[in-house]
């Protein structure tokens, strides 16, 4: 089973509302990829992911710029990657990675996963941001299962 979703957004609060509603459908184990160019909102989106995981301070959600990951604790933990700074990424970071997104407990989600296709295949929910305009984004995604 798979579904299909498709959202405008035209600000970055309507991006973090959407978010918060994905993320309150969320169980632990899922993995979410995020595809998207450069302030297409993925950071923005994760901003209402937490919210809607109960994080309770989610001014702390920004991109991990010097680390790759961030976890917050909210109902589940939510594990943030941001893989940009990966050009090279080396076998030993990807099983890295894919021990957290293998975590059971936790929700991962993954800034940048194109950057890594076996994460970008693997993930149970893949969503696409795109700039249609100044503040208007395109929200796409496709979740297999439930
Ligand atoms: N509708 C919108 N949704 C989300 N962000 C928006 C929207 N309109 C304008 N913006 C602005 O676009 C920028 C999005 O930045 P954000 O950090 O979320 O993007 P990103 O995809 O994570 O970028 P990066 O690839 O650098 O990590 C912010 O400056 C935000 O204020
Ligand atoms: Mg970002």
């Amino acid at each position: 089973m798979s579904t299909r979703k498709k959202w405008e957004s035209h600000s970055p609060n309507q991006t973090i509302a959407r978010g918060r509603l994905i993320g309150q459908t969320l169980h632990p184990g899922t993995v979410i990829a995020l595809v998207g160019g450069l302030g297409s909102g993925k950071t923005t989106l994760v901003k209402g992911l937490a919210l809607g995981l109960g994080v309770k301070d989610s001014r702390e959600v920004k991109s991990p710029t010097f680390v790759i990951l961030h976890r917050y604790e909210g109902r589940s933990p939510l594990n943030h990657f941001d893989l940009y700074r990966l050009d090279r990424t080396s076998d030993l970071d990807r099983m890295g990675i894919e021990e957290f997104l293998s975590d059971p407990n936790a929700i991962s989600v993954v800034e940048w996963a194109d950057r890594i296709p076996s994460i970008l295949s693997e993930a149970d929910i893949r969503i696409e941001l795109s700039r249609s305009g100044d503040t208007d984004r395109l929200i796409q995604m496709d979740a297999r299962g439930r």
